[in-house]
């Protein structure tokens, strides 16, 4: 029999989130396994009506599947209808309740691990994919005074932009030339790659989307791309000797807040982050 929680994605191999979920749920005293179950596109479905059951907990949700289950949800929560995407269902007696926690993973990643607030500072966004979306709803809703969204194709920073804008909150969209960046790179305080540029096994793993000399000493540059741990954009962080932050934090409080709302405890934030280091440490 499948357990009450897990992870489904396809493929699902390479997920990191068995080991601290379990962590966490050991530490609790909670009889559950955290399982990983690659469910193909067209197993989907029927995979997502077996989270009805009595005793089901909830299921996190990663590619290619985030867009795929609002349809097959019976409702969604305010971030993940802004995000666009779920990554966490969560059975509340037979109803399944789409949410998306990897926006304010994100913030809480910065607050806890950095003590950076975003409130007020100028920032820029690379990058107009499935991440981008959730840290662009997440600064949205940290207030940040200025946020730039520097994309390869310009065309999509722009639909994100627009999509987002809201009052005073009007992200301007870029490419990634230099000369674009000149302008607001440098006088950003907050720089977040969510770019694929840098990710182990991608289709550029020595690429950064900004060089070192237009970055401020001042800055945090925050990459959420976990694989490498230093990634060739924080390389060019840490030369211009601002400060630099890897994406497994937002990883781990992505699944944090969704521990927290399936179990309805406080996460042992401590165990769970030993539980993930250990495993990359060990490869
Ligand atoms: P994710 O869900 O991880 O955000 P995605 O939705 O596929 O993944 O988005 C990938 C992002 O990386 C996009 O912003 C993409 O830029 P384009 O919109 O121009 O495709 C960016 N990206 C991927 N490869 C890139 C490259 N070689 N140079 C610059 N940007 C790249």
């Amino acid at each position: 029999m499948s357990s009450n929680i897990g992870v489904m994605g396809h493929p699902i191999g390479h997920t990191k989130s068995p080991v601290f979920q379990q962590a966490g749920l050991d530490e609790l005293g909670i009889a559950e396994t955290f399982e990983a179950w690659d469910v193909a596109p067209d197993e989907l479905e029927e995979k997502v009506t077996t989270f009805r059951a009595t005793g089901f907990l909830a299921a996190c949700v990663t590619l290619p599947h985030k867009q795929a289950v609002i349809p097959l949800v019976d409702e969604l929560t305010e971030a993940a209808e802004s995000v666009g995407a779920v990554n966490w269902i969560f059975n509340r007696d037979g109803k399944l309740v789409g949410h998306n926690t990897d926006g304010t993973g994100f913030l809480r990643a910065l607050k806890e691990k950095t003590g950076f607030d975003p409130a007020g500072v100028d920032a820029v966004v690379f990058g107009a994919g499935g991440a981008a979306r959730a840290i662009v709803y997440a600064l949205k809703l940290a207030g940040v005074a200025r946020l730039t969204i520097a994309n390869r194709t310009v065309g999509k920073a722009q639909a994100l932009a627009s999509e987002f804008s809201e009052g005073r909150f009007k992200p301007d969209a870029i490419g990634l030339s230099r000369d674009e960046l000149a302008n607001c790179a440098p006088y950003a305080q907050l720089l977040v790659n969510t770019t694929s540029l840098g990710m182990a096994g991608g289709p550029a793993e020595m690429a950064t989307p900004i060089l070192a000399d237009m970055i401020s000493a001042d800055a945090l540059g925050y990459d959420a791309v976990y694989a490498p741990p230093m990634t060739k954009f924080l390389r060019e962080v840490e030369n211009a000797g601002a400060t630099s932050a890897g994406g497994m934090t937002m990883l781990v409080y992505q699944g944090i807040e969704g521990f927290e709302m399936a179990t309805g405890q406080k996460a042992p934030v401590d165990t769970m982050f030993a539980a993930i280091e250990k495993a990359f440490k060990s490869g």
